[in-house]
């Protein structure tokens, strides 16, 4: 069973890039809709939430972790990794990877949130890969309240992705990595603002693409495949609201069980 953690919504657009390429995979899901955002805070809280997060799903018959939130990636994945001997994935990798294999000029923006662009993480990871490469970060706060709310496609969410993306567009990117996984619910605006020639790079998806690879090279993981892919959905704080969201995103129903952490 596939494990997979986010400060609340987000990393569902995770588990939707999973459940769409590892379709007969049980997959059980873990929001911390009680201490959302993480991108607002310290490095070792995020830490700490984490291996709360990892702990819980593993308890709960996980048997692999993805972190589904780039906030947790850019700062936990190794203290996940010393803590429980289970395969661990994150998110930043693969989205540096693919932005790397899609830029044609090295101009990469990455927008994400305070946490994860302070972290520097991708400017790192992507200079280390492409000494060459220039990196325009632009962090967008108001990005992960406006996906919470379901303002997927409003007036105002739309003057923001624009006003937030438009640094980025007149830097002549091209390639744009959506370093935060509550955005792919906002890509086809994004995507507008930025212009048809920008490349979007998906964190959420690039993991799972990461996840499938593994899956399919070890015959112990390739093996559980076999099942009917059902899905078990926790929160440490229950809202109506984000069960609606939570069906939004993943295009079914959603029966979510309120645990405390
Ligand atoms: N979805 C989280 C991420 O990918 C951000 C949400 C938050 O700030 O808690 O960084």
């Amino acid at each position: 069973m596939i494990g997979i953690f986010d400060s609340g919504i987000g990393g569902l657009t995770t588990c939707r890039a999973l459940k769409q390429a590892l379709p007969g995979h049980d997959m059980i899901y873990f929001g911390d809709t009680a201490r959302t955002p993480y991108g607002s805070k310290s490095r070792e809280t995020v830490v700490r939430y984490s291996l709360e997060n990892a702990r819980f799903l593993l308890e709960m018959g996980a048997e692999m972790i993805v972190v589904g939130c780039n906030t947790a990636s850019s700062v936990a994945p190794q203290a996940i990794r010393d803590a429980f001997d289970v395969p661990v994935f994150e998110v930043v990798n693969p989205a540096v990877e693919q932005a790397l294999a899609a830029s044609k000029k090295g101009q990469i923006g990455v927008i994400g949130t305070r946490g994860t662009i302070a972290s520097g993480v991708y400017e790192t990871r992507i200079k280390e890969k492409l000494p060459s490469a220039t990196v325009h970060s632009n962090p967008c706060p108001l990005l992960v309240p406006l996906v919470e709310e379901g303002w997927f496609n409003r007036p105002e969410t739309r003057r923001i992705v624009k006003s937030y993306i438009h640094p980025l567009r007149v830097r002549q990117i091209d390639t744009l990595i959506l370093g935060c996984t509550h955005y792919p619910m906002l890509e086809p605006i994004i995507k507008e603002k930025a212009g048809k020639r920008v490349t979007i790079i998906n964190s959420g998806a690039a993991v799972a693409s990461q996840v499938k690879e593994y899956v399919e090279s070890h015959p112990e993981w390739r093996d559980k495949g076999g099942n009917t892919g059902c899905d078990r959905f926790f929160v440490s704080d229950y809202t109506p609201q984000f069960r609606s969201i939570a069906e939004a995103i993943l295009k079914q129903k959603v029966d979510l069980k309120l645990v405390q952490q």
